[in-house]
C-alpha cells in the first residue's frame, strides 16, 4: 500500500485493487461486450472541457468565485424528459444567481446530472415481507422494482445510461447557451418566486438589489453583453461503476493524458474511498477535476494520506473536497481536518454537503431530511471555515426543479406526513425548486457575511 502513489497507472489498473461496491454481473460475456460497445462510442465531453473547468474550480479553491453544486440523489430511466432537464437546470441558474450576488463572487455552476446513476449502498440486499432481494445500485446497473427479475445487473443498462447522459447533455448545451439562460429572464423568475413565496418579504431586499444592478448595468450599456445572455454549465457524477468509467476513458491527443469522458467532474464516495481500493486508483489518474467526499469518521492524516494519492503535485482546482459530517458534528468533525490541510498548505477547495449525513426515517418509514438541518450544517461549514481562516468554497446539494414532497420544512412548512404526496427520489430525499431556492437566498446572506468577514 505504501506505493498506491507510484505503481503504474492505466484506465483499467483499478482491475488489480480491493473493490467495493461493485455489481455482481452474472454474465460476464455480456459485460464485456458493454463495455466494448462504449469503447467504440464517442465522448460525452472533451478534455478541453474539464481543464476549463479545472481553471475555473482553481479560482474557486483561491477565493475568487463559489461553486455550487447540485441535483438528483440518482437520476432514472423512468423520469426522463426534457421539463424535468429544464426545471432542474433552471433551479440552478436562480440558485447561482442570488448566491453569486451574495457574495459578489461568480458561481460555477456543476450539476449531478447527464450521468449520475449509480448508488453505493449499506446493505448488499434488502428483505420485504420475507423476501430478499439484491438491493437496487441505480438505474445503471438494476431496476427500482422489488422483483428478481428487475434486481440482475445488467450490463445493457450501462448503454442506456450514456445514451440518456448524451441526450440530457445536449439539451444542457442548448439551455446554456440558446438564450435560455439569459441573465434577465433567471432574475424574472426569480421574482416571481419572492413574490409567491410565504418568506418573500425576507428574500424582497436581495430580489430588489440584484434588480439595481442589472438596471445599472443597462445604464451603463452593457445590456447586451454576451455574459448576460448565456452561461457555462458542467457536469459531474460519482464514478462508482468503474466498468462503465473505464470504457468512457480517452486519450487526450493534446497532452497525452487521460480523461474519463462521462462528465467532466468525477468524485469518490464516502464508501469507496479506501486509499488501496480500486475508486481511489482510477480516480488519481485521469486528468479531470475530481471530488472526494469527507464523512465524520474520516481522520486528519487518512485525509493527507489520500490528497497525497489524488493530488500529488497540489494543483489548484485539481481536488474538491466535499464534507458531509452532520450538522450536529460540524463543529467537531471539521476543524481538525481543515487545520490539517492548513498546516499542510494543500491547495483544496473546500465544499460542504449538508445532505448524506442528516438523512433520517420518518415515523411512516419515509427517507427524509430536515431544511432546518441541512441549512445548520452550511451555517456551521461557514462558521466553522471563518474561525479558522479557510475558504468555503462552495455547496453540494440534491434537489430538483418539480415541486417534490421529500424533505421536511421550508417556508411551505412541509411536515412528516405530508411526504407521501409526491415522494418520487430514485434513492435519497431532494430538496424541491422552492425548498432549493429559499436555501439559496439564506445561503447569500451567510456568503454576504463571510465577505464582510462579519
Ligand atoms: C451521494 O452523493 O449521493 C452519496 C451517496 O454520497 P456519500 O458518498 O457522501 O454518502
Ligand atoms: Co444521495
Amino acid at each position: 500500500m505504501a506505493d498506491v502513489e507510484n505503481a503504474a497507472w492505466s484506465p483499467a489498473s483499478w482491475r488489480q485493487r480491493p473493490i467495493r461496491q461493485a455489481p455482481d454481473y452474472p454474465d460476464p460475456v455480456a459485460l464485456e461486450a458493454a463495455e466494448e460497445r462504449l469503447r467504440q462510442s464517442p465522448p460525452l465531453v472533451f478534455a478541453g472541457e474539464a481543464r476549463r473547468l479545472q481553471t475555473e474550480l482553481a479560482r474557486v479553491a483561491g477565493g475568487e468565485a463559489f461553486l455550487l453544486q447540485g441535483g438528483d440523489c440518482a437520476e432514472s430511466f423512468d423520469e426522463f424528459h426534457a421539463n424535468l432537464i429544464r426545471d432542474t437546470f433552471r433551479t440552478i441558474l436562480q440558485m447561482a444567481v442570488v448566491m453569486g450576488f451574495g457574495a459578489g463572487l461568480p458561481v460555477i455552476k456543476l450539476g449531478r446530472i447527464a450521468g449520475q446513476f449509480a448508488k453505493p449502498r449499506s446493505s448488499p440486499s434488502e428483505t420485504i415481507d420475507g423476501t430478499t432481494l439484491p438491493i437496487y445500485r441505480g438505474d445503471i446497473i438494476n431496476g427500482p422494482r422489488f422483483d428478481a427479475a428487475s434486481r440482475i445487473p445488467d450490463p445493457a443498462r450501462m448503454q442506456q445510461a450514456y445514451y440518456q447522459s448524451a441526450v440530457t447533455l445536449n439539451l444542457l448545451r442548448a439551455f446554456a447557451q440558446g438564450g435560455f439562460a439569459d441573465l434577465r429572464r433567471v432574475n424574472d423568475w426569480n421574482r416571481a418566486f419572492v413574490a409567491g413565496s410565504p418568506l418573500g418579504p425576507r428574500y424582497a431586499a436581495i430580489s430588489a438589489r440584484i434588480d439595481e444592478s442589472l438596471a445599472f448595468m443597462k445604464a451603463v450599456g452593457l445590456a447586451h453583453a454576451p455574459q448576460l445572455a448565456e452561461t457555462e454549465f458542467y457536469t459531474c457524477h460519482e464514478a462508482l461503476l468503474l466498468p462503465y468509467e473505464e470504457a468512457l476513458t480517452r486519450t487526450d491527443s493534446l497532452t497525452g493524458i487521460s480523461y474519463d469522458c462521462a462528465a467532466h467532474m468525477l468524485w469518490i464516495g464516502e464508501r469507496t474511498r479506501q486509499p488501496d481500493g480500486a475508486h481511489v486508483e482510477f480516480l488519481r489518474g485521469i486528468g479531470n477535476p475530481i471530488g472526494l467526499k469527507c464523512g465524520p469518521e474520516m481522520a486528519p492524516d487518512d485525509l493527507l494520506r489520500l490528497i497525497d494519492i489524488l493530488n500529488p503535485a497540489n494543483i489548484p482546482g485539481r481536488l474538491t473536497l466535499i464534507t458531509r459530517v452532520g450538522a450536529g458534528r460540524i463543529e467537531t468533525a471539521l476543524p481538525p481536518l481543515l487545520r490539517a490541510v492548513q498546516r499542510e498548505g494543500r491547495a483544496v477547495l473546500w465544499c460542504c454537503d449538508p445532505m448524506h449525513a442528516n438523512t433520517i426515517t420518518a415515523n411512516n418509514g419515509r427517507k427524509t431530511r430536515h431544511f432546518d438541518t441541512i441549512l445548520a450544517e452550511l451555517r456551521g461549514f461557514f462558521a466553522v471555515h471563518r474561525a479558522i481562516g479557510t475558504y468555503a468554497g462552495g455547496i453540494h446539494i440534491e434537489m430538483t426543479g418539480k415541486d417534490v414532497t421529500e424533505c421536511i420544512g421550508g417556508a411551505a412548512g412541509l411536515e412528516a406526513d405530508g411526504l407521501d404526496a409526491r415522494y418520487h427520489t430514485q434513492c435519497d430525499p431532494r430538496l424541491n425548486g422552492a425548498q432549493a431556492l429559499e436555501l439559496a437566498f439564506l445561503v447569500a446572506d451567510e456568503l454576504k457575511a463571510a465577505r464582510q468577514g462579519v
